[in-house]
């Protein structure tokens, strides 16, 4: 290239200069004195440029400009040298071979309760239900009184309950809570009037004596519509077309009459065991009946309409409390519920 006897000196310093840098350091100390914003020399020849009679500004920048280039251009293919230079280095120096091609990194996947879970939230926010949350540590008067069950009532005893040990006047009054259902107490009471649809999952824990069916931390997910005129029908309708969604429509659903205090009448319902299809062999999955319980439901007891500050001689509701990992059981036909929390990635794999 020819450049102005001006620029020729600078130029043949910066080549020698580039040529002379050996790594990385030396590389950017270069970028600094001929390129540096402040005091680079080319930047102050560049800014010059102005200051040239006008009569030579036009050609003095024009080969200021393409020594700019010339120097940029040269600082890159030495960059790209030092590169070279060092993976040639790598390679030969050391053992590792850098042109094997990389491990493959292992990929997570959601767990299969949490991706029932979803799925399950999903079908019933088709339906219009809001998704709401609730605290795992509770207090006795949500877990229990609030839903009917007293102090000293015999259905305290329905679920072995995991008390949290911290005395109140002498008594314990937080726990692990064992449902999700002292969530329809906290969602009516901040929910100044009706309608109310929504649908609360979460982990409950009770102290279980494990088998097939039974964890001691179990999901639920609770479903709570309070609205005027709403019935049993309803209840049936939503629990029918979420079981399609879940199972597909050739499964079976039945519901039998079931006892919680805090709903009038109440149901559980059940879905063909998938292992048997209730051939009554001994089946150790359904204990031989050929239904597996996936929820328990009803209509609210209008104690609890009641005490939300509803008018129940209008206001009805129903509820559910299904659980999730019941739910996966049957998708996938696993046999046993404790491989959901035993961590064996060779089954967790497979979902
Ligand atoms: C209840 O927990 C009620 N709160 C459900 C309810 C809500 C009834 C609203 C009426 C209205 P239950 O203890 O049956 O009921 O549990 C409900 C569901 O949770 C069961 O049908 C089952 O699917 C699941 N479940 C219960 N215990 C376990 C357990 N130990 N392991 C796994 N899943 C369980």
């Amino acid at each position: 290239m020819s450049v102005e006897p001006s620029l020729e000196g600078l130029r043949e310093e910066a080549l020698a200069a580039l040529a002379s840098a050996s790594n990385e350091a030396g590389l950017e100390q270069w970028r600094i004195t001929f390129f540096g914003r402040q005091e680079g020399r080319m930047t102050a020849l560049l800014r010059s440029i102005k200051d040239r009679p006008v009569d030579e500004r036009a050609s003095f920048g024009a080969n200021a400009n393409r020594l700019k280039q010339e120097l940029e251009g040269a600082l890159e293919a030495k960059q790209q040298d030092l590169k070279d230079a060092a993976l040639k280095a790598l390679s030969t120096d050391s053992a590792i071979d850098v042109t094997l091609p990389g491990r493959p990194q292992v990929l997570g996947r959601l767990h299969p309760v949490t991706q029932t879970m979803r799925d399950c939230l999903k079908a019933f926010g088709d339906m219009g239900f809001r998704v709401a949350e609730g605290p795992e540590v509770e207090w006795d008067r949500y877990n229990f009184d609030g839903v009917r069950i007293p102090e000293d009532h015999p259905a305290r005893d329905m679920w072995d309950t995991i008390w949290v040990n911290t005395l109140i006047e002498g008594k314990r009054h937080m726990l692990l809570r064992t449902h999700t259902s002292p969530n329809q107490v906290r969602v009516l009471e901040r929910t100044p009037a009706p309608p109310v649809r929504v649908v609360v999952p979460g982990k409950c824990y009770r102290q279980e004596a494990t088998d097939a069916t039974h964890e001691w931390m179990l999901t639920q997910i609770e479903g709570l519509a309070v609205d005027e005129g709403v019935r049993m029908t309803d209840l049936k309708g939503v629990l029918y077309e979420w079981s399609r969604q879940m199972f597909g429509s050739d499964r079976k659903i039945i519901f039998h009459h079931s006892y919680f205090p805090f709903v009038e009448p109440g149901v559980e319902m059940a879905i063909d065991c998938f292992i048997c299809r209730g051939d009554g062999r001994a089946c150790h999955t359904c204990h031989g009946t050929g239904w597996i319980e996936i929820l328990g439901a009803g209509m609210v007891h209008p104690e609890i309409i009641e005490t939300a500050g509803y008018d129940s001689s209008r206001v009805t509701g129903f509820a559910f409390g299904l659980g999730v990992e019941r739910v996966a059981l049957l998708r996938w036909g696993i046999e046993d519920i404790r491989n959901f929390y035993a961590n064996d990635v060779r089954f967790l794999q497979q979902f």
